[in-house]
């Protein structure tokens, strides 16, 4: 069959104007920029060079990464350095055509070393507003629960982000999958809901179907984070199909914590084909090895995706995004542009 050359499918990649909705703040922090922060802030890191830190970025599970991307986080203090992590983010997805984020942040890992929530969410809103204008980046801003602590804990989080709820889009779910099930957050997310908050959760990255039904029927999301294992089930895939809910598939992370053994198992072809709304995103870019393009070519290479898969996947991500409908269609119409010129 007939393959592009590599140098033809990432400038293709390149130019596609992208939509980023698996992104982890927190998960972008790159040691460079870890560094600078520790430094200003007198604190010391385990590691004694940038060298030292990426070489321990090497995962056999979810839980080994996050053991390591929550003593990154303990860096940030101060709202500058909210704004600077969340800056750096956005100055380099532009330079990879991202024109629409939806970013999760986890107010708790900061909360819970002393905080301020306020802090927190500041740094990154006016990070956020800066690209609108400056970048033309349009965003969408999603507070995350940690699953490994309890719902108490989640409901002070909710309560926390109240005042500041004219910046908050959404709440989801994220942490430690396996053995905090979906079912352990039904009341947060009801009240989530009243307070007007669109919601999300991670399910099936490492965590059985069964917690994909859940994140459904309990917690009543309207996109699920990862999914990988809804193959596992056909009724599942049904539901998908029928209700439109998107998946947000970050297939570099799913190859760094061997949620797959090598990038050719990924599911992402099979799903497409059965008409799952799946879509392509990078989660945890500074420990994963890539942002959005690199997750694109190292996906259409090891899948060999057809110039058609590509668009649709670029067109899915905008469908499956919280653009308003109009701005939606304009960026989906960009997209057929782009493939058809
Ligand atoms: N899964 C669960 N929690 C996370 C992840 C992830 O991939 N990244 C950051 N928090
Ligand atoms: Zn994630």
């Amino acid at each position: 069959m007939y393959r592009m050359e590599s140098s033809y499918l990432k400038k293709i990649i390149e130019g596609i104007p992208k939509a980023e909705l698996h992104l982890h703040i927190e998960g972008s922090f790159e040691p460079e920029l870890m560094f600078e922060i520790a430094n200003r802030n007198n604190i010391s890191l385990e590691y004694d060079s940038i060298e030292a830190v990426r070489k321990a970025y090497k995962f056999n599970n979810l839980q080994e990464f996050l053991d390591i991307y929550y003593a990154g986080a303990q860096v940030l203090i101060h709202e500058r350095d909210f704004y600077d992590l969340t800056w750096a983010y956005l100055s380099k997805v532009h330079s990879q055509n991202v024109v629409h984020v939806e970013v999760f942040f986890d107010p708790q890992t900061h909360t819970d070393r002393g905080i301020e929530f306020e802090v927190v969410i500041s740094g990154i809103y006016k990070a956020l507003e800066k690209a609108k204008d400056e970048l033309n980046i349009s965003y969408k801003l999603i507070m995350s629960y940690l699953r490994h602590l309890s719902e108490a804990a989640a409901f002070e989080t909710l309560e926390a982000s109240v005042p500041f709820k004219h910046w908050i889009d959404g709440v989801g779910l994220d942490s430690s999958e396996l053995g905090n099930p979906p079912s352990k957050f039904t009341k947060v997310f009801t009240a989530s809901a009243e307070q007007g908050y669109q919601l999300v959760a991670h399910a099936g990255e490492e965590g059985p179907v069964e917690y994909i039904w859940q994140a459904l029927d309990l917690l009543k999301v309207v996109r699920i984070d990862h999914g990988n294992r809804c193959l596992d089930d056909e009724a599942l895939v049904q539901r998908l199909c029928e209700q439109h809910i998107p998946l947000t598939l970050c297939p570099l992370s799913n190859v760094a914590l061997k949620v797959i053994q090598k990038m050719e198992d990924h599911p992402l072809l099979k799903m497409l084909d059965k008409g799952i709304l799946a879509t392509i995103h990078s989660d945890d870019p500074a420990y994963f090895g890539g942002y959005m393009n690199e997750n694109y070519y190292e996906t259409a290479k090891a899948l060999n995706l057809t110039k058609a898969q590509l668009m649709q996947l670029a067109i899915n991500a905008f469908e499956a995004s919280w653009l308003d409908p109009i701005a939606k269609e304009q960026r989906i119409s960009e997209v057929k542009d782009y493939f058809n010129s």
